[in-house]
């Protein structure tokens, strides 16, 4: 028989057990801190069609235009493509399933999301979001409560060395004019651009400002700035959002060149940035999209939302959190020598387990040693050891593992009520 050894596919990761404790830790926490703010959750299919996401994400961003899992189902001949964010999604659901129709919506999801990206440290092509959405709100207050409960967030995560950037971007005619503004000051310029953004200047000139050239940081400081030509309604928007995140005590920057990488946003947009992640400094990121319903087929409906990368904030969370991350193992481990034994401990796990505890048994015989030695590797807070001796008393012992505390040997029935204190 030949065989054939396979990896995941680049940029995907595999989370494995070691790694798992402290996702659950994470997912936990953010389904408690969403409830506090009565998010409910949605869950969409991983595959949307294409379409959804040219025209909400925009055609000449990057996402659209190189890092999207598009392919054509060879079953039916219609495109579909694999969620690069879950906004357009959200969106969609909502304006699918009319839930916009009971009023308002504070929408969350987590999950996988697809981009075909450069794989490097913080940036993969399978990752994970965590995003809120509300839909219906148009007041400056829904933004802030957003910022403020992703400041609120990194509290409970014990989520160190993260920034706030914050920044208007305007009404679409307000953009349409900086746009033209920016496209005559690039041209005058247009032998100091590199090729990404001579491409950008017809295209997507906004993202010129959002470059990384450093050869391109003068050009771009002296842009127009967006700023200097913002409308009424956007800069009030903007200066009631400031000063509600001032009344919460909330640091933040103004960055006149935060622009985000996706068309449908207007008004405000904010990151989360942390110095932690080389190039993929953002762990969090979102703003107002207020077309983005109708432009789906709705009805016209104010909207803002955010995604945090959940690799990313666990990077950070490892390196800033002062206690390490929970690796949490079973409450006890049940180790046996002996046939009668062997029967006794299987029934005793079962008990144990019945009780509430968990239990692992352990299989495969060899000594007391090596057994605890794997309980020990279990991460488990107990032993529960039955030796001949034990059986023949119709008793367990149980050792702490973890932490001070000496073996007792006792009933099955007070090793249990042990395992309450
Ligand atoms: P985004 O900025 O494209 O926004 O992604 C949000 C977050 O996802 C980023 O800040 C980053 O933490 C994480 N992320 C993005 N790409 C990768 C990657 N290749 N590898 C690891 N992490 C990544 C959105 O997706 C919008 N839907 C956010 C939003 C929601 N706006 C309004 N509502």
């Amino acid at each position: 028989m030949s065989t054939q050894k396979f990896q995941a596919v680049r940029g995907m990761n595999d989370i494995l057990p070691d790694q798992s404790g402290a996702w659950a830790f994470l997912e936990t926490t953010l389904r408690r801190w969403l409830a506090l703010y009565g998010y409910s959750e949605v869950r969409s299919p991983v595959l949307e069609p294409t379409g959804l996401f040219v025209r909400s994400i925009g055609e000449v961003t990057d996402i659209v235009e190189k890092e999207m899992y598009t392919f054509v189902d060879s079953l039916n001949g219609e495109s579909l493509t694999l969620r690069p964010e879950a906004t357009a999604s959200c969106v969609r659901l909502a304006v699918q399933h009319n839930l916009l129709y009971a009023g308002p919506q504070r929408l969350w999801y987590m999950g996988p999301m697809f981009r075909h990206e450069r794989p490097q440290k913080g940036r993969y092509r399978q990752f994970h979001q965590c995003g809120a959405e509300a839909l219906g709100f148009a007041g400056p207050d829904a933004d802030a409560e957003l910022i403020l409960m992703t400041a609120r967030l990194w509290e409970m995560l014990g989520l160190k060395e993260v920034s706030l950037e914050i920044n208007t971007i305007g009404s679409l005619e307000c953009r349409q004019q900086h746009r033209r503004k920016l496209v005559e000051y690039f041209g005058q310029h247009v032998e100091l651009l590199d090729e990404d953004s001579k491409r950008r200047l017809h295209t997507n000139p906004l993202r010129i400002l959002d470059s990384k050239n450093p050869a391109l940081s003068d050009l771009i400081e002296g842009a127009p700035r967006l700023m200097d030509a913002l409308d009424d309604a956007s800069a009030e928007h903007f200066e009631s959002l400031q000063a509600l995140l001032q009344a919460a005590g909330l640091q933040y920057r103004i960055n006149p060149r935060l622009v985000r990488g996706l068309d449908y946003y207007n008004a405000t947009v904010f990151e989360w940035v942390t110095p932690l992640l080389g190039a993929q400094s953002t762990i969090c990121g979102g703003g107002r999209y207020d077309g983005l319903v109708e432009q789906l087929g709705g009805k016209p409906t104010p909207a803002c939302g955010f995604a945090m990368g959940m690799e990313r904030l666990l990077a950070v969370l490892q390196e800033t959190r002062t206690e390490p991350l929970p690796e949490p193992g079973p409450d006890v481990y049940v180790v046996h020598q002996g046939e009668a034994a062997q029967q006794a401990a299987f029934l005793a796990a079962d008990q144990v387990r019945s009780a509430g505890f968990a239990a692992v048994l352990h299989c495969g015989g060899g000594s007391f040693k090596s057994q605890l030695k794997r309980a020990d590797a279990s991460r488990a807070a107990y032993a529960m050891i039955l030796g001949e001796d034990e059986v023949r008393a119709g008793q367990v012992s149980l050792k702490p593992l973890r932490g001070q505390g000496e073996q007792k040997t006792v009933s099955l029935a007070q090793a249990i009520q042990l395992l309450r204190t």
